[in-house]
């Protein structure tokens, strides 16, 4: 039923680049298409103007034609209706053209040629503006045809292949001129040709009026489809890429010059109503087309030949109001939320990092730990929500030693952002309280924040980290290093060791016959997963770290723990003899003591007190692992 505009649109007739997933019941699981659909068949129901006709060829039109078609910024296709048919794709492809001018020429030497401000004229108007000597806006006609006298290229047919390839990189596809109506514009363009002499007369445009005409017309007598449209539209509301190949067309900040002038010269005498009722930035084309463009999510297009007097697609207009009013997609609509910007905040004495401690090291954690906070940030890094963050870095700044600023789930940072933590956190270099930064890569989001920073004179600005938990670990060795209860660095004997606490001197004496000291260098692997576990370790000097597999990921293993001296690992061994469940990889060089666990059992046949000390130190330090892990989740909640 492609190909006809009125009566009832069914599912199945709505196109979708992407196959729609059927759900139990069998309906579409598509809420757009399902919109889009129902939205053509109310609108297909809207009568009044007509197709242009000053241009004889597009008189032709069929007005019953209606096709209507969304892409997204990832290149899903939206269509219902006649969103196949081609049409020419008249003004809607002068914000392009200025697009590309602006990528060619800068910003500065465009605005010798075309002023931005909005005419509130007809399209074809003829004003100018005497005074900077340029006409208005790219939108009219006037500023068309001098933004397409900028077209580059040495002869006329080259700039006609820029023209066209710009179209074609635009669609993704090549997209050509329809013959029949650039000779209709080309015999009876005669205001358009009254424009350009009023301009060649001022020095507006210097070149041969005909020619730089010759390419105005072609420009607007390139045939494209609602769908090839909406794509196009989708480029500009993806910074300027072309969602489908992928192809950057336009650079961010020329988009965002694009999408203004659309905004208020893109529907000519109607742009402020426009403005005011739906609030996208638009361009219409007297063949019924109209674009508008989402920033960020979509870009709309309509096409149905009949027209108002101002020259927009009454159909068009209806649509993009509906679409607005529906989804709430009003550029003025405010629908973000600064404060999301914090995920939480913590503080060190309920939540250590995973590096497993001495009791006597744990001990002094819960005391000092309170001056180590952790602020999870997430989300979008700009103006509103980087003030929110900093607002909070410096409450905590005022209660904590080390402020973690932990970006983990930040998704992009703008220069705003960037500039507002370089000033936060020059601000605070020196003073009484350090600012952490984790979770940074510098192949992320947060690259350029990165670059900043390590750009920065002063280097040591703030120390940036893996993650949370590398910057926690820093922050709570530097604490027991205050507190001179560190483990660091010191070899110790097994008297000193909490796993056989509780032994008598003759039982450690026995216990040292079956222990073996063993030498591991910076990354060796210890212990290996899926291993037969017979025999456990206590770490005398050095740390090591616990690596496990990330289920999908192949070989790559996510460190989850480290362990300090005085600890013993592979205690597991010990209670179920299974297979290992983790790597233990060493992180430096490191001494251990090895303990078998076939001759641990056969010493305690006889001296069974060696055992049941052993599994007591043992049950205790997991059950307040167990506490402090429980601690930790209520906390992360
Ligand atoms: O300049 C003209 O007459 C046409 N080729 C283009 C006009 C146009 O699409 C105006 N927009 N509504």
């Amino acid at each position: 039923m492609r190909g006809t505009s009125r009566g009832d649109v069914h599912l199945d007739e709505v196109v979708s680049a992407g196959s729609l997933r059927k759900t139990a019941t069998g309906s579409a699981l598509a809420p757009v298409a399902d919109y889009l659909a129902e939205l053509h068949t109310q609108i297909a129901e809207v009568t009044g103007g007509n197709p242009a006709d000053y241009i004889p060829e597009l008189g032709k039109a069929d007005p019953s034609l209606f096709g209507i078609a969304i892409a997204t910024i990832d290149g899903e296709v939206y269509a219902v209706g006649n969103a196949d048919h081609a049409f020419t794709i008249q003004s809607v492809s002068k914000p392009f053209m200025y697009g590309h001018a602006l990528e060619h020429y800068g910003r500065q030497a465009v605005l010798q040629h075309v002023g931005v401000a909005p005419t509130g004229e007809a399209f074809n108007s003829i004003v100018l503006d005497e005074a900077a000597n340029r006409p208005f806006n790219p939108m009219v006609n006037a500023g068309a045809i001098a933004v397409a006298e900028l077209m580059e290229g040495a002869t006329q047919n080259e700039r006609i292949e820029n023209m066209l390839m710009l179209f074609s990189k635009l669609a993704g596809r090549p997209l050509e001129i329809d013959q029949a109506v650039f000779q209709s514009e080309l015999a009876t363009g005669h205001r358009n040709r009254a424009i350009a002499y009023m301009m060649l007369n001022t020095g507006m445009i210097r070149r041969d009026p005909n020619e730089v005409l010759d390419l105005y017309f072609r420009q607007c007598s390139v045939m494209a489809t609602a769908r090839d449209l909406a794509i196009m539209a989708a480029t500009l509301a993806n910074d300027g890429t072309n969602p489908l190949t992928h192809q950057r067309v336009f650079e961010a900040q020329y988009v965002r010059d694009v999408l203004s002038v659309m905004n208020y010269c893109g529907m000519y005498d109607y742009a402020g109503e426009w403005a005011y009722e739906v609030g996208m930035p638009a361009k219409s084309g007297v063949s019924g087309c109209i674009i508008a463009v989402i920033p960020g999510q979509i870009g709309i297009s309509v096409f149905s030949p009949p027209i108002d007097a101002q020259g927009n697609s009454v159909r068009g207009i209806r649509v993009c109001q509906e679409i607005s009013d529906e989804f709430q997609l009003h550029a003025f609509n405010n629908r973000t939320n600064v404060r999301s910007v914090i995920r939480r905040d913590y503080r060190a004495d309920l939540v250590r990092s995973n590096r497993l401690r001495t009791p006597e090291e744990r001990a002094v954690l819960a005391e000092t730990g309170r001056k180590v906070a952790v602020l999870e940030a997430q989300g979008a890094l700009f103006f509103g929500s980087t003030e929110q963050l900093m607002r909070r870095v410096a409450q905590l700044a005022s209660e904590a030693r080390y402020v973690i600023v932990d970006f983990k789930r930040v998704h992009l940072a703008d220069v705003s952002a960037r500039k507002l933590i370089v000033r936060a956190a020059r601000a605070m270099a020196g003073g009484e309280t350090e600012l952490l930064f984790a979770s940074m890569a510098e192949d992320g989001p947060l690259a350029a924040l990165a670059w900043a920073f390590a750009e920065h004179e002063n280097k040591d600005l703030v120390r940036v980290f893996r993650d949370a938990d590398a910057a926690i670990e820093c922050c709570e060795d530097e604490l027991l290093a205050m507190s001179a209860a560190t483990a660091e660095g010191t070899k110790f004997a097994l008297s000193e060791i909490n796993l056989f606490k509780g032994l008598n001197q003759e039982e450690r004496r026995l216990l040292e016959t079956i222990v073996q000291p063993l030498v591991f260098d910076k990354g060796e692997v210890i212990i290996r997963e899926g291993a037969d576990a017979n025999l456990f370790f206590v770490l005398a000097r050095g740390t090591v770290s616990v690596q496990i597999r990330v289920p999908g990921q192949g070989e790559r293993k996510k460190r989850v723990a480290s362990i300090g001296p005085g600890l013993s690992f592979g205690e597991m061994a010990l209670l179920d003899g299974g297979k290992r469940s983790a790597d233990i990889v060493a992180d430096e060089r490191v001494i251990c003591y090895g303990l078998r666990v076939e001759q641990l059992q056969e010493l305690a046949a006889e001296h069974p007190n060696i055992m049941i000390a052993i599994l007591s130190n043992l049950t205790r330090e997991f059950s307040e692992r167990l506490r402090h892990a429980n601690e930790e989740i209520g906390v992360l909640e």
